[in-house]
C-alpha cells in the first residue's frame, strides 16, 4: 500500500485550498471542495473494504453509489488543509443506500464532510448528465464577485454579458456564461436542487451575495473558471463608478466565440 500523504488528489487538494485562501476567496471556514476519485487508484493507497464510520448525507445519490470524493470538511479552514490535511478533508465513498457516506479516510478529529454536500453532490449528477468527464466541484466567497452582487443585477443574462465585457478571453473561457440563484439560505437540500438545476446548464453558478460555484473535469479547470469570473468582476468593480471610455462591443465578443470556435450563449448578446 502507497502513502496516502503522498497520493497525487491529497497534493492537489492541498495545493488547490492553499491558493484559493491566499487569493482571498476563502476566509475562515468558507469555501469547499468535492472531487471525484478514480477508485482503482484510491485502492492503491487504501483499503476500500475498511470503512472507518458512516455518515448519513440526508439526501437521495443513487447515481453515484460507489462513487469516491474527496471532500473539505464542514468548518475547517482551507488556510489549514496544508499542514493537516487528514483532519480538514475526508476521503468518502456513497454507499449502497445512496444516502450513507462512508469513512474511508480523514475527518481525523472526528468531523464531518461540508454542509455544503447537497449542492456538491446534486451537482456532480447535473454536470455527469451533460458531460460524464466532470469530476471536480469547488465553492467559494471570491471577494470582487461577491461586491458585483451587491451593485449590479442579479440576472444571469446580464451579469454574464459584463463579466464577458470586461476582459477578452471571457467568452471563451466561460462561452456558456454564469447562473445566477437569488440569496438563499444556504447548507441544505433546497440550495443544492436549486444549484444542480443550474448546473445542467452551466460550469459557474453564482449565489447571490453568498459567492460561487464552478464546476470542470480536473481542478486546473474549475479554478481556471472562478480565477477569471473573478478577474472579470475586479476589472468591473474597479471602473463602475468611472465613466466609460472603451468597451469590447458585442459584435467583437461574436468574432472571438466564433474565431476559437466555442459554443457561446448567442441569447446572452445584444446583436
Ligand atoms: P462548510 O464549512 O460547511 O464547508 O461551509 C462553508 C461555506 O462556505 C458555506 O457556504
Ligand atoms: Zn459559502
Amino acid at each position: 500500500m502507497k502513502d496516502i500523504f503522498t497520493a497525487p488528489f491529497v497534493e492537489e487538494m492541498k495545493d488547490i485550498t492553499a491558493n484559493m485562501y491566499r487569493l482571498g476567496w476563502d476566509e475562515r471556514n468558507g469555501g469547499n471542495i468535492s472531487y471525484m476519485l478514480d477508485p482503482q487508484t484510491v485502492g492503491e493507497y487504501l483499503d476500500l473494504s475498511h470503512v472507518i464510520r458512516t455518515i448519513p448525507t440526508g439526501f437521495e445519490a443513487k447515481p453515484l453509489i460507489g462513487k469516491i470524493f474527496i471532500v473539505t470538511g464542514t468548518g475547517k479552514y482551507f488556510r489549514n488543509v496544508e499542514k493537516d490535511p487528514e483532519r480538514n478533508l475526508g476521503i468518502i465513498r456513497i454507499a449502497e443506500d445512496g444516502t450513507t457516506a462512508e469513512l474511508l479516510w480523514g475527518y481525523s478529529d472526528g468531523g464531518k464532510f461540508t454542509s455544503e454536500l447537497p449542492a456538491h453532490l446534486m451537482s456532480h449528477m447535473a454536470r455527469l448528465s451533460v458531460d460524464p468527464q466532470n469530476r471536480v466541484v469547488m465553492h467559494c466567497h471570491p471577494t470582487y464577485t461577491l461586491a458585483m452582487n451587491f451593485v449590479h443585477p442579479l440576472e444571469e443574462k446580464a451579469f454574464t454579458h459584463t463579466l464577458w465585457e470586461m476582459c477578452t478571453e471571457c467568452i471563451v473561457v466561460f462561452p456558456d456564461g454564469v447562473g445566477v440563484l437569488p440569496w438563499m439560505l444556504c447548507g441544505n437540500n433546497t440550495i443544492g436542487e436549486a444549484t444542480a438545476e443550474k448546473m445542467k446548464e452551466f460550469r459557474l453558478v453564482v449565489w447571490g451575495m453568498h459567492g460561487l460555484y464552478g464546476a470542470g473535469r480536473d481542478m486546473d479547470e474549475a479554478f481556471g473558471l472562478v480565477e477569471t469570473v473573478e478577474k472579470a468582476a475586479q476589472i468591473y468593480m474597479l471602473t463602475c463608478n468611472r465613466p466609460r471610455l472603451n468597451t469590447i462591443r458585442d459584435e467583437q465578443m461574436q468574432e472571438l466565440a466564433e474565431a476559437f470556435g466555442v459554443q457561446y450563449r448567442k441569447d446572452f448578446l445584444n446583436l
